[in-house]
C-alpha cells in the first residue's frame, strides 16, 4: 500500500486585522511590517479555539472528498496552541466534534507541525495498519502572542487547515518522499518558556519569544538544505515540481530558498499577505486556496517545506490528488 495526498479543507476565522489596526496597538508601521515581511492583514479568533477551527477545517476537507467522518480511521493534529496545554489533546477534542471514536494525537513540532503529521500518516499507512487518517494543522496563535512585544504581534496569525492521507495501490499516486529533522541546540530562539513544568505559574514569561534574525538566517540555511536534498535524492529538478508551496513566515524567506533551487515565481505560492504567520497551519490553507481557485490539479506535484520552533524543519515531495 501506499499512501497518498487525498483531500484538502481549510477555516480562518472571520476577523481581519489589518497592519493599520497594529499600528494603533504597538509602535510599527504598514511599511516596516510589509517590507521585512511581506504580510498585510492577518485573521484573529474571538470566540474560537484551536478545536473549533480544526473541526472546521476537517469537515471541509471530509465534504470535499465526499467522506464521512466515521471513514476516519486515525487523527493526527499538530498544534503549538492546543486547547488545553496537558490534556485532553485538542485532536481528541476534535474527534469528538466529528462524532467519532479512533486514535487521536496531537504533536508538537512548532511551524512544522503538518509535515511531521503528513510523515506520520504515511509511515501508518503504509505498515497496513491504517486506511484514511485525518491530519490538521491548526492555531490560535493570536493567544499565545504578546500584544505589547512588535517584534512578534505583527507576525502571526489564527488558522486552520486539514487534509486526509488515504491508502492507494497506484504508484503514481504515491507521497514520493519526506525529510523531517530537528536540532534542539537553538531551543531558546523560539520559545514560550512559561508554559511548562518547567517555569510554570511562577513565571511571567508566558508568551511567545523569538530571536527573529537569528531565526532568519538559520532558517535560511537549513530550508535551502533541505529542499536541495530531497530534490537531488528523487533525481529531481524545480521542472518536476507544479507547486512550490512553503510555510509561510516571511516572503524574504520563501523568495530566497526558491532562488536556490531556481524555482521560478509562478510556481512558488505566497499567502503570506493575506494570513502572516499560522504556524502548523500555514501549508494545508496555502493548498487549500489553490485548490479553491481551480489552480492546482489532480496529479499535481507539491513541494512543501517548513521551519520552525525546536529547532524542526521538514521537507516532502507529494502528488496532489484530488
Ligand atoms: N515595527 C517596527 N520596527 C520593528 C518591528 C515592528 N513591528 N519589529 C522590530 N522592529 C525593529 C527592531 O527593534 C530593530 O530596530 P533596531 O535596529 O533599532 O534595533 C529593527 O526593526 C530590525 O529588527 P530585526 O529583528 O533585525 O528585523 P528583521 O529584518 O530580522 O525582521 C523578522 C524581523 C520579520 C521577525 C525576521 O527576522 C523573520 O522573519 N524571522 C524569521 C521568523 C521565522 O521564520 N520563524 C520560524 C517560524 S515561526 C514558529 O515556529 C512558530
Amino acid at each position: 500500500m501506499y499512501a497518498s495526498f487525498k483531500s484538502i479543507g481549510a477555516y480562518v476565522p472571520p476577523k481581519i486585522l489589518t497592519n493599520k489596526d497594529l499600528e494603533k496597538i504597538v509602535d510599527t508601521t504598514d511599511e516596516w511590517i510589509t517590507k521585512r515581511t511581506g504580510i498585510k492583514t492577518r485573521h484573529i479568533a474571538e470566540n474560537e479555539v484551536t478545536s473549533d477551527l480544526a473541526y472546521k477545517a476537517s469537515v471541509d476537507a471530509l465534504n470535499n472528498a465526499k467522506m464521512k467522518p466515521e471513514d476516519i480511521d486515525m487523527i493526527i493534529l499538530a498544534t503549538i496552541t492546543p486547547d488545553y496545554f496537558t490534556m485532553p489533546s485538542t485532536a481528541c477534542l476534535v474527534a469528538e466534534k466529528l462524532g467519532i471514536t479512533a486514535p487521536a494525537v496531537d504533536i508538537s513540532a512548532a511551524c512544522t507541525g503538518f509535515i511531521y503529521a503528513l510523515a506520520q500518516a504515511k509511515a501508518f499507512i503504509e505498515s497496513g495498519v491504517y486506511k484514511n487518517i485525518l491530519i490538521i494543522g491548526a492555531e490560535t496563535l493570536s493567544k499565545i502572542v504578546n500584544w505589547k512585544d512588535r517584534t512578534t504581534c505583527v507576525l502571526f496569525g489564527d488558522g486552520a487547515g486539514a487534509a486526509i492521507i488515504s491508502a492507494t495501490e497506484k504508484k503514481e499516486e504515491a507521497i514520493t518522499d519526506i525529510d523531517i529533522n530537528a536540532d534542539g541546540k537553538y531551543k531558546d530562539f523560539l520559545i514560550t518558556p512559561g508554559r511548562g513544568v518547567k517555569y510554570g505559574c511562577e513565571s511571567d514569561r508566558i508568551w511567545l519569544e523569538m530571536k527573529g534574525n537569528e531565526t532568519f538566517k538559520v532558517a535560511v540555511k537549513t530550508l535551502s538544505q533541505s529542499v536541495t536534498d530531497i530534490l537531488k535524492r528523487n533525481s529531481m529538478t524545480s521542472r518536476e515540481i507544479d507547486w512550490f508551496i512553503p510555510h509561510q513566515a516571511n516572503y524574504r524567506i520563501i523568495d530566497a530558498v526558491a532562488r536556490t533551487i531556481k524555482m521560478p515565481k509562478e510556481k512558488s505560492v505566497l499567502t503570506v499577505h493575506k494570513y502572516g504567520n499560522t504556524s502548523s497551519a500555514s501549508i494545508p490553507m496555502a493548498i487549500n486556496d489553490l485548490y479553491k481557485i481551480g489552480k492546482i490539479k489532480k496529479g499535481d506535484i507539491m513541494l512543501l517545506d517548513a521551519f520552525g520552533g525546536g529547532f524542526t524543519w521538514g521537507s516532502a515531495i507529494v502528488p496532489f490528488n484530488l
